[in-house]
Formats: structure tokens, C-alpha cells, sequence
């Protein structure tokens, strides 16, 4: 039996304004189907529509056209409220900026992705120290995220957004900002949620390197998706 795809999107477009340059088209009639379980990157340069790309299949921003069914719901003909529920239950994000909680220490901005669960505030506790430890964050759980690196950020924001165990990880930049040996131990960590968890993973990425790691490949230019474009232009900067 074929596979389920957990996310589908057809036809879809965001068209943003831009004051005298007219509009601009950042997703253009992309059309993509991701099977449970694959770890798909889409590799773009900067502009390309990556983000905007992302925030739709999440439902964090709405289209100007086409549709977006993730596990079966369309998100376009979901209420607000409904909206809310399937982001916070079957998607897990990390922004490009990581989006840490800049007052709670590493240990709170875990805890907190598990408050809408049914678990005590010990399981939740226990859980999100595990999470910490399991990216070697464990002596680091009690300090604000001023007090850590940018890899240590990009480590708590990924346990974060696994905490609640979503079908679906949508990762903006996972290894941003990151030098390639920390941004590699990013990518084993999403590798390994992937494998032993069954979790579908989108990544998006400018980072070359990161096509190593997943099991299907998509370029991106100017809005629009494409299953080949000449590798140079995403070499990465030396
Ligand atoms: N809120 C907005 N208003 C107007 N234009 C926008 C908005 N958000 C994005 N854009 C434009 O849409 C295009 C795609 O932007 P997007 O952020 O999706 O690109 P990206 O591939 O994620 O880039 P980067 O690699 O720099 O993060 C760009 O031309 C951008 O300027
Ligand atoms: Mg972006």
C-alpha cells in the first residue's frame, strides 16, 4: 500500500505588496506532497520564498491562493480556534530566529510546549529534562537563552518543538546561523527524530550540506518549487 501523504499542498500562492516594486509573488502556484515519515529540505537562496513557504504549510499565514491539507484537514476551512488546535497538536516549529522565550530559562521554554497536555507539572518537569539531556543540555536547563550559545539556542528550540512529539516538524533554517559542526549535530538530531519516531520533516535551508541528512531533495527560486537546479548556486560561502 502507497504510502499516506501527510501534507499536501496544491496551487499555492503568497503575493505580498511592495510599496513602488509592485508585488511580489515570495510562493508561486507550488504544487507538493509529502509522504508520512520523509525528511524532504528544500534548498533556496536568500528571498526565494522559503519561510513564507513554511508559514503556509503550518497555517501560521494565509495563502492568496490554493490549499494546504495537512493530515487530512484543509487549514482553509478550519476556524481560528481549530487552527490553533491542529498547529499546537500535529506541528512542531523551529523559527529561523529560534523564538525562545527570552525570560524562561532552556528548561521553561521546553515545559512550556507541554502545558496544553494532560501531563502533571512533574511529568512535564521530567520530560523536558530528558529532552535537554538527550542534546547534551542538561547541565544548561536552568540558564536564559542570553546565557547560551547560538548552537545551545538552536538545540533548545528543537527539543521544544519535538517536546509534544507532532507528527510533522517544520524547521526554518535549522542550522542558521551556526558553524557547520554544531549545525551537523543539529541535523543528526532531526535525523534521529526522524528515524526512530516516524516524524515527517520539512526543512528549509540556504546550508548545502544539509542535503546529506534527508531522503529527498526540492530546490527553490523565485517562488516556485523544482526537483532539479544546478548545484553551484547553492554552494555554500567559503
Ligand atoms: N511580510 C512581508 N511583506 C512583504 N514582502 C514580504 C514579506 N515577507 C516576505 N516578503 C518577501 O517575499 C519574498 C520571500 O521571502 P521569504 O522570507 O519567504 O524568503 P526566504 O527564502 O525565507 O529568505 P531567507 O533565506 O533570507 O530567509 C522576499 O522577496 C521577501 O522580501
Ligand atoms: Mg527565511
Amino acid at each position: 500500500m502507497p504510502t499516506r501523504n501527510i501534507i499536501e499542498v496544491s496551487n499555492l500562492s503568497k503575493t505580498y505588496r511592495k510599496g513602488s516594486a509592485g508585488e511580489v509573488k515570495a510562493v508561486d502556484e507550488v504544487c507538493l506532497e509529502v509522504p508520512e515519515g520523509q525528511f524532504l529540505t528544500i534548498l533556496g537562496p536568500s528571498g526565494s520564498g522559503k519561510t513564507t513557504l513554511l508559514n503556509l504549510i503550518g497555517g501560521l499565514d494565509k495563502p492568496s491562493g490554493g490549499k494546504v491539507i495537512l493530515d487530512g484537514l484543509e487549514l482553509s476551512k478550519l476556524s481560528e480556534g481549530e487552527l490553533v488546535r491542529v498547529r499546537r497538536e500535529k506541528v512542531g516549529f523551529v523559527f529561523q530566529a529560534f523564538n525562545l522565550i527570552p525570560t524562561f530559562s532552556a528548561l521553561e521554554n521546553v515545559e512550556v510546549a507541554l502545558a496544553p497536555t494532560d501531563m502533571s507539572k512533574n511529568e512535564r518537569f521530567e520530560r523536558s529534562i530528558e529532552l535537554l539531556e538527550s542534546v547534551g543540555l542538561g547541565q544548561r536547563a536552568h540558564h536564559l537563552p542570553v546565557e547560551l550559545s547560538a548552537g545551545e539556542q538552536q538545540r533548545v528550540a528543537i527539543v521544544r518543538a519535538f517536546a509534544n512529539k507532532p507528527r510533522i516538524l517544520l524547521l526554518d533554517e535549522p542550522t542558521g546561523n551556526l558553524d557547520t559542526k554544531t549545525g551537523r549535530e543539529i541535523l543528526r538530531i532531526c535525523h534521529e527524530a526522524n528515524k526512530e519516531q516516524g516524524q515527517t520533516v520539512v526543512a528549509v535551508t540556504h546550508a548545502g550540506y544539509v542535503r546529506g541528512y534527508t531522503n529527498r531533495l526540492l530546490f527553490m527560486r523565485d517562488g516556485k518549487l523544482f526537483s532539479q537546479i544546478p548545484q553551484e548556486e547553492f554552494e555554500e560561502p567559503v
